[in-house]
């Protein structure tokens, strides 16, 4: 399962660049207010100078025709950018129109098996069921992530799935098991990923054992 971290901020996208395991990003327009600007285009700009893999940017508006315009405006600002476009009708008809013209669309806002799908149909390169969300209304958000990568190995359909909405790291465990391709993670949650109380004992014991053999060093 590939790492994407969801964030527009950044400073935590450089830092977790650095550790070599994002494979993209995922942005969306409150992420972006969280950075206090409304200038999307530097910020995925930016992104994409750090990130060469796939870096979602979502659109504005709700008609179609709209969805298309702006997606292909979008889609000019770097090479490695996703389109980002609900899983509405509006949205199934813009992905059409798009995937025909070979630009990448991530469907979001994903909450059940038949919205990926119908994204899947109309050629959307991934799709993001919202695990979190699901979970916040009484759903088993992972579930449904299960029964999508479920659906399309039956079918065979090339569409990614992207286990978004990620909040604790258990979630990445459970995404893993449930054979997501991806899953987007905030930065809080990838820290969490790597830390483990007893990998820090270890390493305090390791380096106070050697300093009582070598104590110059
Ligand atoms: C995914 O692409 C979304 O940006 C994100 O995962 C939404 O997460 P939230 O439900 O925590 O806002």
């Amino acid at each position: 399962m590939l790492i994407f971290l969801d964030t527009a901020n950044i400073e935590q996208i450089r830092q977790a660049a650095k550790l070599g395991i994002i494979s993209g990003v995922t942005t969306n327009p409150s992420l972006v207010a969280q950075e206090a600007t409304d200038d999307y285009e530097t910020v995925v700009k930016t992104i994409c100078s750090i990130i060469s893999g796939s870096v979602s940017t979502e659109v504005l508006v709700e008609d179609a025709e709209g969805m298309i315009e702006e997606a292909r405006l979008k889609a000019s600002w770097a090479p490695n950018v996703t389109i980002k476009i609900p899983a509405t009708a509006a949205g199934l008809q813009a992905t059409s129109t798009l995937s025909q013209e070979n630009i990448s669309v991530n469907m979001t806002l994903c909450f059940s098996v038949n919205q990926a799908l119908l994204a899947a149909r109309a050629g959307a390169s991934y799709v993001s069921p919202f695990v979190g969300r699901l979970d916040d209304i009484g759903h088993d958000g992972m579930q449904v992530v299960k029964e999508i990568v479920e659906v399309y190995k039956n079918y065979e359909l090339p569409t990614k799935v992207i286990a978004a909405s990620i909040r604790h790291p258990l979630h990445c465990v459970a995404a893993a098991k449930a054979g997501a391709h991806i899953a987007t993670v905030p930065y809080k949650v990838l820290m969490q990923m790597i830390q483990h109380p007893l990998t820090d004992i270890g390493v305090s014991r390791f380096l106070a054992d050697w300093k009582r053999v070598s104590p110059k060093q």
